[in-house]
């Protein structure tokens, strides 16, 4: 049985490989010299990377595509993809050329408002403790100037501060629940920091609070944390045209703007539909998030809270047919940065940003949310018509031929091969191994 390894975050890189490929590992030298390979030459970008986390051991790459003629509220866009699923990237390109064609996308931000929340317990009067935010509300604001000042020199900071009383649902529960405005900053550390001052502030003041009884003046600080649940930093995103506009080789427009419409119904009622069609929007949204240097964990958690708001999960797009015009939408909350983190760190994600033009935080929404609305557009496109698997296979045949370690040349004969047959991995391998036996 393996043991616990002692001081391990004290070794070096190079003893942390050799620890790691000595204990798990079939063939340690072969393993060594693949992570080494994903080192950069570039002592000082490879420093860099080491850095933003702990026991760093190398890289581990994603390709970074782009997907031109995003035309949003009537600017052009090359957007910036960090993503491994092979289809995404050409489905984005796609949509983005359909919808220039048809007006483009429009998008809009709702709302900015981050929140962040202490939670505490308090075993006394809950109006007593009423009359104590009352009285140390200012105090809360003011201990916190320190943080807020250059922020609020900007136009934001702490929007407001409620106390809340939870004790409906959990004994002697209420919560601090705060609202920011980070502005073009992501504001994960601005808002933490904030609340673990209020937190400080609230639990001494009780102390020295006269109108507080020895029990309540012991107010028990359980957490002081952000929430991922932003529904009031919201963004839309829509397209829409006459339903004749739709014209594709694939299907008569009406009859593909109904099936469009159905599909889309069909995944606002029902859950293991919504799901995977919201899986679709995430892999546009997730991919940009990624580029530009934001936290696509907390944008994830935050979009399917939101799908879920109405105490079912649903779908995050709406489709509709009225008069004639074919619309679709999609509203969805999402927090982004685009100065401090990453992003000003990462030279990829530098360039990510330049790209699209170095834009402001809100504007970074309407982006993404377009990559999301537009991803979506793309799969129900292909499966009402096509099916999913025909240009998904047909990304994913570099792939399998990669996996049978086919030449160069090998791959440009079967890309045209397959050019007009089904590629699944069984005929790909199939077709493979038949060219080799002749060669
Ligand atoms: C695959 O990554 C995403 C899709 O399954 C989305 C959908 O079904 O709408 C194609």
């Amino acid at each position: 049985m393996k043991q616990p390894v002692e001081g391990f975050s004290r070794l070096t890189k190079n003893q942390k490989i050799d620890w790691l490929a000595k204990a798990y590992f079939a063939n340690p030298e072969k393993a060594v010299t693949i992570f080494k390979k994903y080192w950069n030459d570039d002592e000082k970008l490879q420093k860099l990377h080491d850095e933003f986390i702990e026991n760093t051991i190398t890289n581990y790459y994603l390709p970074l595509g782009i997907a031109p003629n995003f035309l949003i509220n009537d600017r052009l866009y090359t957007i910036p993809m960090a993503i491994e699923e092979s289809s995404v990237v050409a489905a984005a390109g796609k949509a983005a050329k359909f919808w220039s064609k048809r007006g483009g996308f429009k998008a809009e931000v709702i709302a900015t408002e981050k929140i962040g929340q202490v939670h505490f317990i308090y075993k006394g009067d809950s109006e007593r403790l009423q009359n104590y935010f009352t009285h140390i509300k200012p105090g809360l604001f003011n201990d916190t100037e320190t943080i807020t000042g250059n922020m609020k020199k900007r136009g934001g900071g702490i929007i407001d501060i409620e106390l809340r009383d939870k004790t409906d649902e959990l004994e002697n529960y209420y919560q601090l629940h705060c609202t920011f405005n980070t502005l073009d900053a992501m504001g994960a550390n601005f808002i933490n920091s904030c609340l673990e001052q209020f937190a400080k502030t609230f639990k001494e003041g009780a102390v020295e609070y006269t109108a507080f009884n020895a029990e309540e003046k012991k107010i028990q600080i359980i957490m002081s944390i952000l929430s991922n649940y932003v529904p009031d930093c919201r963004v839309k995103a829509a397209v829409s045209c006459k339903v004749d506009a739709l014209n594709e080789d694939r299907m008569p427009p009406e009859e593909f703007a109904d099936k469009f419409v159905r599909a889309v119904e069909i995944a606002r009622i029902e859950p293991y539909r919504a799901v995977t069609h919201n899986k679709g929007i995430m892999n546009g949204v997730d991919a940009v998030v990624l580029a530009t240097g934001n936290d696509f964990r907390a944008v994830e958690a935050g979009v399917h809270a939101y799908a879920a708001k109405d105490g079912k999960y649903t779908s995050l797009t709406r489709a509709s047919v009225k008069d004639g015009t074919f619309r679709f939408e999609m509203e969805i909350p999402l927090t982004l940065g685009t100065v401090g983190g990453l992003t000003s760190l990462h030279p990829l994600v530098k360039l990510s940003l330049e790209m699209l033009g170095n834009p402001s935080a809100p504007e970074l929404m309407q982006i993404v949310a377009v990559a999301g609305l537009a991803q979506n557009f793309a799969a129900i496109r292909s499966l009402i018509t096509t099916g999913i698997q025909k240009g998904h296979m047909k990304m994913h045949l570099l792939n399998i031929l990669n996996q049978l370690h086919a030449t160069e040349e090998e791959k440009e004969y079967f890309v045209r091969y397959f050019k007009d047959k089904t590629a699944t991995h069984r005929s790909v391998t199939e077709a493979f191994y038949r060219l080799r036996e002749k060669a």
